[in-house]
């Protein structure tokens, strides 16, 4: 039987098979069934800057949210702010205690620095790591793109300085020179890349004339950006990498090896599947992997990498030069 066994970011996983950061992992009940359903580690559901600074007192009420994800802004609707920090730490603890995957705190983050304070109390918590999920929408016209990226680089450096657990940094893909800026967080220090964040989607609804939320899970055809940027960086990073969107089954997991990955985070799939819907992918993994006379993950990892192939340019092919879509 094939060795899933893993390294990612310096800790050993049991697989690379990683629960996202969702509301499959924002309690206790939920962290555990993650555990139990034998995945190789599992990242909570973030904390939000703003709950963190709490600084949206009448914000969120008023509508004026220009700095707040919209995400935050539900959950705070939702839940309030109170003792958000002091729930999210007894989350970090309790988990820990309670099971043997590697535990990865998240935080989403719009500055770079105002949650420092927080993500020291995760680490003393026990969190084994940290994920930020860092977005700075580059809507505003004022803002150049290196201002913008300069938030991501910070971030790293900052956290990196005040903290000694491994950090991962979440991101989307919304850069025009995604390579390096990809290169720059590694320089900054950070220990993986999780590719690519999947933003909330919406609609007009035509009748009633305002926006409504659609997609709120992937598809699978949704895997390939991710597939392509994985292929393309694996040979030219320091720091790990973390495939993430339209990961749905273990044909989908295998090539994101293939492609470089150290790991894969998955949310749809358990979403609509369930969390038991992990035993299915890692039991392809390993029947594709005994197939393919691959011994571990090691094995297969980046073996379908930009770096590797005899035909690099066709990873860099986005146009179509002829009608290739056959018509029946
Ligand atoms: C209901 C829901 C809540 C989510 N909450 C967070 C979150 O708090 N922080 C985060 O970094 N990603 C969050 N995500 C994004 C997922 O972690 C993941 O990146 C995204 O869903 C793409 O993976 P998938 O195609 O397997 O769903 C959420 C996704 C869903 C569906």
């Amino acid at each position: 039987m094939a060795n899933l066994a893993t390294t990612y970011m310096g800790l050993k996983l049991k697989n690379p098979l990683v629960v996202g950061s969702s509301g499959l992992t924002s309690s206790l009940e939920g962290v555990v069934a993650c555990d139990e359903a034998g995945v190789g580690a599992v990242v909570l559901k973030s904390i939000f800057e703003e709950e963190i600074t709490a600084e949206v007192d009448g914000v969120v009420a008023s509508g004026r949210t220009p700095y707040m994800h919209p995400e935050a802004a539900d959950y705070v609707r939702n839940y309030g702010m109170e003792n958000a920090v002091g729930r999210y730490i007894s989350l970090v603890s309790e988990a820990k205690k309670a099971v043997s995957a590697p535990v990865i705190a998240s935080i989403h983050c719009v500055s770079a620095t105002g949650w420092l304070d927080f993500a020291k109390r995760v680490e003393a918590a026990g969190a084994d790591a940290l994920e930020l999920n860092v977005f700075v929408f580059p809507s505003d016209p004022e803002h150049d793109g290196r201002a913008n990226e300069q938030v991501y680089m910070d971030a790293v450096r900052s956290v990196k300085e005040h903290t000694s657990i491994p950090v991962a940094i979440k991101i989307g893909s919304f850069f025009s020179g995604l390579a390096h800026t990809a290169a720059g967080l590694c320089e900054a220090g950070v220990d993986a890349i999780v590719l690519f964040n999947r933003f909330l989607r919406f609609d007009f609804d035509l009748e009633k004339m305002e926006l409504v939320r659609t997609g709120h899970l992937s598809s699978p055809d949704e895997m390939y950006p991710t597939l392509r940027w994985v292929s393309i960086l694996a040979g030219q990073l320091e720091c790990d990498l973390a495939a993430t969107t339209g990961i749905h089954d273990g044909a989908a997991v295998v090539k994101q090896l293939l492609a470089g990955a150290t790991a894969v985070q998955v949310c749809s799939a358990f979403y609509k599947h369930g969390i038991s819907h992990a035993g299915v992918i890692l039991g392809e993994l390993g029947s594709w992997m005994d197939s393919h006379d691959y011994a571990s993950v090691a094995d297969l990892r980046g073996k379908m990498s930009q770096e590797t192939s005899s035909n690099p340019a066709s990873y860099e092919r986005v146009q179509f030069m002829k009608d290739s879509v056959h018509k029946k």
